[in-house]
C-alpha cells in the first residue's frame, strides 16, 4: 500500500516509540462483574462433571480435597471429595466441606508477608530497613558469613535475600540409617541444632534457629539472584514479633484473621472434628515452633476464598508504592517470577484462539501429606483455592481441569461482555461531518477498532502508523486494539471508562523463525498527544452511550442495532 506519509518525519521526530512489535497486550478488558456467575455456570458445571469422573479412580480412595473458585466479591462454585478409606483410630472429618481444615503449609508466607506489610504501612517498620535492626542477635559478631546488614525485609519477603532454604528440616541424615548405601560418608551430628528433624519435629525455637543461622553461609549475595527459602519468611516472623511485641500466632490472628473473618483458620492445631486428616495423618499435631511464619497455618478452602477476595480487591492499596502482586524478580523458568512472596506463571498456551498471557499469581504449599495452592487471576478477577490431602499428583490433576476449564470459560464470557457493551457502529453527533467509527469484538483481536473515519479522512491508514513502529508494516500485518486502563473520569461514581487504541503486531509465519529480537517488547501506551491530549485515549461513557475520542475533542453515538448484532458475531463455540 503506498501510504503518503502525510505529517512529515512525524515518527522520526517522535522521541523513540514503542521500539518493537508487541503481540497480544494484556489487560484486553476491564475486570469482569460475575455477579452470581451466571456466564460461567456451563463451565463450572462442566468442571464437576470431570471432577466426579476422575475421583472414581483409585488414587481417590485416600484422598480428600476441596476446591473453590471466587470472584472478587463471592464464591462462584465449590467442589469437596472426602476420602473413602479412613484411618480407623482417628477419623477427622468425615464429609469434607467448606469449613473442613488442612494445613497449608507455605500459604502461610502470604500472611506473614500481609502482616509485614501492614506493619510498613502503620510506620513500625520500613520494607528496606535491613534485618538486623529488628533481630539483635543477627547483628552480633558471627562465625557464619551471611551479610545480615545488607538483607533488606523487602528482599526477605521476595525470596532475594540469598539466605539457606532451611534450618533443621531437608538433612538426609535424618532419613538414611546406612549412607553408605548412597555412596555417603558417615559423619557425626555434633554441633547440628538439637531439634525437630534432628530431634522426633521437637519444634526449635528462636535462641536454636539464631545460633544455627550464626554459622551459616549464604547461597548467593542478597538480591542476586531468587531462590526459596523457608527461612526468610520464619525470620520475618520474628521481626513481626518484635514490632508488635505480640506472638506471631497472636499477632496474625488479630490483624488478618479476626478482620476477614477467617473462623477456620489458625496458627493453634484446632480440634479433630473438622480436620480432614490423611491415613498416615503423623503431621497434622506437629508444632512448627518457630518456622510457624513460613508453613504453620491450618485453614479451610471457605477461608482461603474470603482471604483471596481480600487480596483481589486490595492489592495495589495496602502500602503505598507497592503492587502486591507484581513480581520482583524472574525464576529459573521463562514463565515464572517470585513476587513477594508470591509465585507467579505466566503462560500463553491457555487460551485457546489467542496467545495472549495469562497471569496466575499464586502460592504453593506442600507438607507431608498435604498439598495446596492459591491462586489468582487479577485480570479476570478470579481466584481458586486448590486443598488436597495425601497425593501431590492430585493438585496437578485438580489445578489443571479447574483452571484451564475457567479462564477459557471466563475468556469467552468476556468477548460476549465486550461485544454487547463496546462493540458496533458509532456516528458522530455532528451529523454534518463524514464521520464513522466501528469497533468489533474477536477471540484473537480482543476490542478492535475495524474503521475510523474522522471528517472524510480514514485515519487507521494515516494518521495511526505514523505513531507508532506500524509504520514499518503493511497494513495487514497489524491491528488497533482497544486496551482498558481501568481508570474512569469520574471515578468516584466510576464512570467515563478511559481506555487506549493500541497498534498491535498479528503474528504470521512460522513462529519458530522470527528473529530473536522480535520476542523484545516495551508496554508504552502513551505515545503521542494532538493540541495537549493523548491522540489515542478513548472513553466510554456507558450511560450515555457515546464514546469520547479525547484528542478529537468528539463524542460519538453507538447505533441502537449493534448491541445485538455484534452478540451474536462474538458468541464463542463450544466449551472444550
Ligand atoms: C526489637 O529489636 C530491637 C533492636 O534489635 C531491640 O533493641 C528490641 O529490644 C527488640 N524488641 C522486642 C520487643 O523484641
Ligand atoms: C505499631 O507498633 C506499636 C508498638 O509495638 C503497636 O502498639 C501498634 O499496634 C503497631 N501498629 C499496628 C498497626 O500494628
Ligand atoms: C492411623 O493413625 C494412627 C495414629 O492416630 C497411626 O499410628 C496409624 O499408623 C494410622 N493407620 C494407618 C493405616 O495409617
Ligand atoms: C473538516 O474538514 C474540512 C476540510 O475538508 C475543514 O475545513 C474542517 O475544519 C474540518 N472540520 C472538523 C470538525 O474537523
Ligand atoms: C466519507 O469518507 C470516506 C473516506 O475518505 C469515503 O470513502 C466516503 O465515500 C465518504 N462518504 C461520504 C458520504 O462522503
Ligand atoms: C462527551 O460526553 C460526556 C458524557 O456525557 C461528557 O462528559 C463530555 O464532556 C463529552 N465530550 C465532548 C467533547 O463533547
Amino acid at each position: 500500500m503506498a501510504r503518503v506519509s502525510i505529517i512529515i518525519a512525524l515518527a522520526s521526530a517522535l522521541l523513540s516509540p514503542v521500539e518493537a512489535k508487541c503481540y497480544d497486550p494484556s489487560p484486553a478488558f476491564p475486570v469482569p462483574d460475575w455477579k452470581d456467575g451466571a456466564e460461567l455456570k456451563p463451565a463450572l458445571d462442566l468442571i464437576t462433571d470431570r471432577l466426579e469422573a476422575i475421583v472414581g479412580g483409585e488414587k481417590y480412595d485416600k484422598t480428600s480435597f476441596s476446591v473453590e473458585i471466587t470472584s472478587n466479591t463471592e464464591t462462584l462454585w465449590t467442589h469437596y471429595h472426602s476420602a473413602r478409606i479412613h484411618n480407623a483410630t482417628r477419623l477427622g472429618v468425615k464429609h469434607v466441606d467448606g469449613d473442613s481444615q488442612y494445613r497449608i503449609a507455605s500459604i502461610t508466607k502470604t500472611f506473614t508477608t500481609l502482616g509485614i506489610m501492614y506493619q510498613h504501612a502503620a510506620g513500625n517498620l520500613s520494607l528496606d530497613d535491613p534485618l538486623s535492626r529488628y533481630i539483635p542477635e543477627l547483628a552480633e559478631k558471627q562465625a557464619g558469613t551471611i551479610p545480615w546488614h545488607d538483607i533488606t525485609l523487602r528482599s526477605m519477603a521476595s525470596q532475594l535475600s540469598g539466605i539457606p532454604r532451611e534450618m533443621a528440616q531437608g538433612d538426609l541424615i535424618n532419613r538414611i540409617d546406612e549412607p553408605w548405601k548412597l555412596g555417603l560418608p558417615p559423619v557425626s551430628k555434633e554441633g547440628l541444632p538439637d531439634c525437630y528433624e534432628y530431634k522426633g519435629h521437637k519444634p526449635c525455637t528462636r535462641a536454636q534457629l539464631l545460633n544455627d543461622l550464626k554459622r551459616r553461609s549464604p547461597v548467593y549475595a542478597p538480591n542476586q539472584q531468587s531462590t526459596y527459602s523457608n527461612v526468610n519468611l520464619v525470620l520475618l516472623g520474628l521481626v513481626l514479633e518484635n514490632v508488635t511485641g505480640m506472638s506471631y500466632s497472636e499477632y496474625i490472628d488479630q490483624a488478618i484473621f479476626k478482620p476477614l473473618n477467617m473462623a477456620s483458620t489458625s496458627l493453634e492445631t484446632p480440634p479433630d472434628d473438622h480436620a480432614v486428616l490423611p491415613l498416615g495423618q503423623y503431621y497434622w499435631d506437629i508444632d512448627e515452633g518457630v518456622y510457624r511464619p513460613t508453613g504453620g497455618i491450618y485453614s479451610s478452602s471457605s477461608d482461603l476464598s474470603k482471604f483471596l477476595r481480600y487480596i483481589l480487591t486490595h492489592y495495589n492499596a495496602i502500602v503505598k508504592g507497592l503492587n502486591w502482586i507484581m513480581p520482583a524478580s524472574w525464576s529459573m523458568g521463562m514463565h515464572n517470577f517470585y513476587g513477594m512472596p508470591f509465585e507467579i506463571f505466566r503462560t500463553d498456551r491457555i487460551l485457546e484462539e489467542s496467545r495472549r498471557p495469562v497471569t496466575f499469581v499464586t502460592k504453593a504449599g506442600g507438607e507431608p501429606d498435604y498439598f495446596s495452592r492459591i491462586s489468582m487471576l487479577p485480570e479476570y478477577g478470579l481466584g481458586i483455592t486448590t486443598l488436597v490431602t495425601s497425593e501431590y499428583g492430585v493438585l496437578q490433576e485438580l489445578q489443571e481441569i479447574v483452571s484451564v476449564t475457567l479462564v477459557r470459560a471466563a475468556e469467552s464470557a468476556v468477548w460476549s461482555a465486550l461485544a454487547s457493551s463496546y462493540a458496533g457502529s458509532y456516528a458522530a453527533t455532528d451529523q454534518s461531518l463524514n464521520t464513522s467509527m466501528h469497533l468489533s469484538v474477536s477471540a484473537g483481536k480482543v476490542l478492535e477498532m475495524t474503521s475510523f473515519i474522522s471528517n472524510g479522512t480514514d485515519v487507521l491508514s494515516t494518521l495511526l502508523p505514523e505513531f507508532s513502529y506500524a509504520d514499518q508494516e503493511p497494513m495487514a500485518l497489524w491491528h488497533a486494539q482497544l486496551q482498558p486502563t481501568l481508570l474512569y473520569k469520574d471515578f468516584s461514581h466510576q464512570r467515563g471508562e478511559i481506555w487506549r487504541l493500541m497498534t498491535v503486531s498479528d503474528r504470521v509465519g512460522n513462529q519458530d523463525e522470527r528473529p530473536i529480537f522480535d520476542d523484545l517488547c516495551l508496554t508504552d501506551v502513551d505515545f503521542g498527544s494532538y493540541g495537549g491530549l493523548p491522540i489515542n485515549e478513548m472513553v466510554f461513557w456507558q450511560e450515555e452511550g457515546v464514546v469520547e475520542l479525547s484528542a478529537w475533542r468528539m463524542n460519538m453515538t453507538r447505533a441502537a442495532n449493534s448491541a445485538a448484532e455484534e452478540t451474536i458475531e462474538a458468541m464463542h463455540g463450544d466449551l472444550r
